[in-house]
């Protein structure tokens, strides 16, 4: 029975495996990792993440050949293959902090794998990581190595929260980059017989280490890219009378071009777009390309300045004070079907009304109040000056109340701000919030979701992004 370990009982790690477990019977998988909380909650009915379809795939496999557990030296060492699916965050402190990803937490699980191996090993980076990590990796592994061999294999993950399950289920690709040696073939050859389980021949590709390592930041970027450019589109389309809905139509009707991932909306969020480009310039300025630095930067401070823009349009809209003012925040997540706050938009809009001294009532339907109050009392991170953090005052967090219903959130606000696109949110009964709001009542739509006709005829004053006013 071939073993495999995952390191990093992750977003990734988590559903990553089940899905390999659900799919190869004949194979044993554990993932392991170093949170006592995270592998407890992998071992009970409520799971560490939200998920749809996640929860169904574990409980078919675990106890059976999926297994979640912290002794993580023990199951390294008895693995054929180990993936690494551990964090590998933007560096906040010293050499490139502010861009470069910091590796810390890889470079602790190779130098373990190294102490507790006692047989040759696949080595698969999981993690999104820097172009030529493989190498640095290698080297620690080969210098510890008391005889053993070890490949190492670049087998990027693709798939997007909220709709894991079906992304691993039936994925795009699946890209394995190794050696193109005899030996880095054999380890393709053997990741290639894990995936073809399920996934057809003809979408696992293989390349060499460098290629699938860039492959998945590039991905990442031209993905994000998309988003920024039709999130300027959007400030045109406000500026001119055009509505961004038609012209992204329009515009992705071009098979060239194609439909998905066009939508605009109050900024792109989530663990990985920023964090992935900010990577990206920081291997370009090593590598002394400035230009192709500066260009995929841009994707980013758009981001910045659509969600500038929308707090803006909120105060401006407000006649310019939103002090004192209450204000629902339906959705907190950065996007909808996931629980997961890394890096949403969110947390920018938010601090900026509160800055503006606006009262904030929360109702995401898979955020906890905790981790809402967390994000919104943690320093920002501003990737641009690294050096200067903004610190919350601690008056700002007393601003904010979360609550569990969109009506308690809406009731006797001055104006909604939708930022996440839940389906719910589609369905309220918003005749009935109208009638419980202060007037005039205001809804601004950070996620182009609402149907503005009707809640024009309803008598809310409504701003959608890139659409007229
Ligand atoms: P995560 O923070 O949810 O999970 C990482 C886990 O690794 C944590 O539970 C942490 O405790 C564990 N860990 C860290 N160091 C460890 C060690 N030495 N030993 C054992 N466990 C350790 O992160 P994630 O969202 O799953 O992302 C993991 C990687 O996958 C990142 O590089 C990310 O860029 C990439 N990725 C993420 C997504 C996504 O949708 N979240 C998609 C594709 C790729
Ligand atoms: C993204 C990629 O889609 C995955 O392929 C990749 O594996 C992953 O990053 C990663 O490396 O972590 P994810 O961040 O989970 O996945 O979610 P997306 O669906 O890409 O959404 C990211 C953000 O963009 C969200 O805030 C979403 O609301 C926003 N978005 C997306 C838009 O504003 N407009 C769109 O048209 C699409």
């Amino acid at each position: 029975m071939v073993k495999i370990c995952c390191i990093g009982a992750g977003y990734v790690g988590g559903p990553t495996m089940a899905v390999i477990a659900l799919k190869c019977p004949s194979i044993e998988v554990v993932v392991v990792d170093i949170s006592v909380s995270r592998i407890m909650a992998w071992n009970s009915d409520q799971l560490p993440i939200y998920e749809p379809g996640l929860d169904e795939v574990v409980k078919q496999c675990r106890g059976k050949n999926l297994f979640f557990s912290t002794d993580v030296e023990r199951h390294v060492a008895e693995a054929d293959i180990i993936f690494v699916s551990v964090n590998t965050p933007t560096k906040t402190r010293g050499l490139g902090a502010g861009k470069a990803a910091d590796l810390t937490y890889w470079e602790s699980a190779a130098r373990m794998i190294a102490d507790v191996s006692k047989s040759n090993k696949i080595v698969v980076e999981k993690s999104t990581v820097p172009v030529k990590t493989a190498e640095a990796i290698e080297k620690i592994l080969s210098h510890n190595s008391k005889g053993i061999k070890y490949q190492i294999l670049s087998n990027p993950e693709f798939l997007a929260e909220g709709t894991a399950i079906q992304d691993l289920f039936n994925p795009d690709r699946v890209l394995i980059g190794g050696r193109e040696t005899p030996e880095g073939q054999k380890a393709i050859q053997a990741l290639k017989n894990v995936y073809a389980h399920w996934v057809p021949e003809d979408r696992i590709l293989s390349t060499n280490l460098w290629s699938a390592e860039l492959s998945k930041l590039a991905a990442n970027a031209f993905l994000a890219q998309r988003i920024s450019s039709v999130n300027a589109m959007s400030a045109l389309c406000e500026a001119t009378g055009a509505d961004v809905s038609q012209v992204s139509h329009a515009v992705g009707k071009d098979t060239r071009i194609g439909p998905k991932f066009l939508n605009a909306s109050v900024g792109f969020g989530g663990s990985c777009f920023q964090k992935d480009i900010l990577n990206l310039v920081y291997i370009c300025e090593c590598n002394g390309l400035t230009e192709v630095a500066n260009y995929w930067k841009q994707v980013i401070k758009v981001n910045d300045y659509q969600k500038n823009r929308f707090v803006n349009r909120v105060v401006s809209s407000m006649f310019n004070t939103v002090s004192g003012k209450k204000i629902a925040i339906l959705g907190f997540a950065f996007k909808k079907d996931t629980g997961d706050t890394r890096e949403t938009p969110a947390i920018d809009v938010c601090k900026g009304l509160l800055g503006d001294k606006a009262h904030l009532s929360i109702y995401d339907p898979q955020v906890t109040e905790d981790q809402i109050q967390r994000d919104l009392s943690m320093n920002k991170f501003d990737w641009d000056h690294p050096i200067h953090l903004q610190p919350m005052s601690p008056t700002s967090v007393k601003q904010v109340s979360v609550v569990w219903d969109a009506y308690e959130a809406t009731k006797d606000a001055h104006g909604i701000c939708i930022l996440t696109e839940w389906d719910e949110f589609k369905k309220l009964d918003y005749k009935k919030i109208f009638d419980s709001m202060q007037k005039p009542a205001f809804v601004f739509d950070g996620r182009n979701i609402a149907n503005v006709e009707k809640l024009r005829e309803i008598g809310f004053i409504v701003y959608s992004i890139g659409k007229p006013l």
